[in-house]
């Protein structure tokens, strides 16, 4: 792993940000894995103002999300469908073909996973774009899911629930269960960028770095992968 410390958020964003610019750059038809959460907001605006200054362009990319809620409609202003379009894809120039976020819709969510994992298959993944849990997760794969789980249906742990209350008016309105890709699928991106930040990440980005590989600890398998990058301010390298 390659891991680099900077001061603080607007550093991680901008750094982040320019990594994924660069590869915008270098292979404007790239395949992106992206997240959701606190943690991108700052790399999404630093896309969006390249990108007004005609410094990049999405209009050839593709982009496929980690994961998204079950039980709400993609036009919840929590559901990550509705998060993606706010904070970046409604600001750039990408194809709305292009983009491709798990659909939670519908009654059949194994169909739902079943295509979701193909079209993974189908399109390799040129960089994977991760936050982490305070719990250690990374896209929704919770503690205890096996390194070779590809896109299912999950259930989300009460600490999950807990840490994503703040988007929500009460615990009660935090969905209970939500389609993500895999720890298999985010191992076969050609490249991985986690970011973090903050005192609350420092136990989970030490855990990760320097404890035992574990399913216990989903985001140690990372350590598993040729070409990672793990991008964290002073606070969340606390105890590194
Ligand atoms: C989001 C995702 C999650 C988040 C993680 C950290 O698509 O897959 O793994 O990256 O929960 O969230 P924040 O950034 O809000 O701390």
């Amino acid at each position: 792993m390659n891991v680099i410390i900077v001061n603080d958020y607007a550093e991680l964003s901008s750094t982040a940000g320019r990594m994924i610019a660069g590869l915008l750059h270098s292979k404007p038809a790239c395949t992106l894995g992206l997240a959701t959460g606190s943690t991108p907001l700052g790399t999404y605006q630093y896309l969006v103002q390249r990108y007004q200054a005609g410094e990049i362009s999405l209009r050839e990319a593709q982009t496929f999300n980690l994961d998204e809620y079950c039980g709400l409609p993609r036009s919840h202003p929590q559901s990550y469908y509705h998060f993606m379009y706010q904070n970046l894809f409604r600001h750039v120039d990408i194809r709305p073909d292009n983009i491709h976020i798990p659909c939670t819709e519908g009654d059949d969510l194994q169909t739902q996973c079943d295509s979701y994992n193909a079209l993974l298959h189908a399109t390799p993944l040129d960089l994977q774009l991760l936050g982490i849990g305070s719990n250690g997760h990374i896209g929704f794969c919770e503690p205890g899911t096996p390194f070779d789980q590809e896109t299912f249906h999950t259930r989300l742990s009460e600490s999950t629930r807990q840490d994503n209350q703040r988007f929500f008016a009460s615990l009660d309105e935090v969905p209970t269960t939500a389609i993500t890709m895999g720890i298999s699928n985010i191992l076969q991106a050609r490249s991985i960028l986690l970011i973090a930040s903050g005192k609350g990440k420092a136990q989970c980005i030490a855990d990760m770095i320097k404890g035992p590989i574990s399913e216990q600890m989903p985001a140690s398998a990372l350590r598993l992968h040729a070409d990672v990058t793990v991008i964290v301010d002073r606070d969340a390298a606390a105890l590194l």
